[in-house]
């Protein structure tokens, strides 16, 4: 996997920010299972509720055009090493339980976690499958 790449990526994403609001720069850039990268920007709305972040908008892309799996998940920002909000940890637990999360300033400058190590004792597919079949044992 080439991290720098996808840190490349997100950083051109981050460009395209749309942030009237907050002035908060977001990138993010996000591979799939079979190598096909997915970017996107932070996006705001004036009622403010709307706000999509960077990560989601990458992921929702990525999820739309028919893909199922997320193995690494770069993000960018205005602050020094800008993480996750708890949204979009969940929203990567969904498709990328093993992804690793790329933390970066810059191409050079980068942070790599698990999405355990950023949200621990996750809830996620699994549990509502594990639900269902224990349903079915009690009727
Ligand atoms: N934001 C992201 O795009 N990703 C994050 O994980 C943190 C927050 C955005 C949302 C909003 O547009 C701006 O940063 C300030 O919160």
């Amino acid at each position: 996997m080439d991290i720098k790449e996808l840190i490349k990526k997100a950083l051109e994403a981050q460009k395209k920010a749309y942030v009237p609001y907050s002035n908060f720069h977001v990138g993010s850039a996000l591979l799939t299972e079979n190598d096909e990268i997915f970017t996107g920007c932070n996006i705001e709305i004036a009622s403010y509720s709307p706000t999509l972040c960077a990560e989601r908008t990458a992921i929702f892309k990525a999820i739309s055009e028919g893909h199922k799996k997320i193995k690494a998940i770069a993000v960018v920002g205005d602050a020094d090493f800008t993480y996750p909000c708890g949204v979009c940890r969940q929203v990567i637990r969904e498709f990328g339980k093993d992804a690793i999360i790329i933390i970066a300033n810059s191409e050079d400058e980068y942070r790599e976690y698990k999405l355990e190590e950023l949200l621990p004792h996750s809830f996620g597919p699994e549990d509502l499958a594990e639900a269902d079949t224990r349903s079915e044992k009690n009727v």
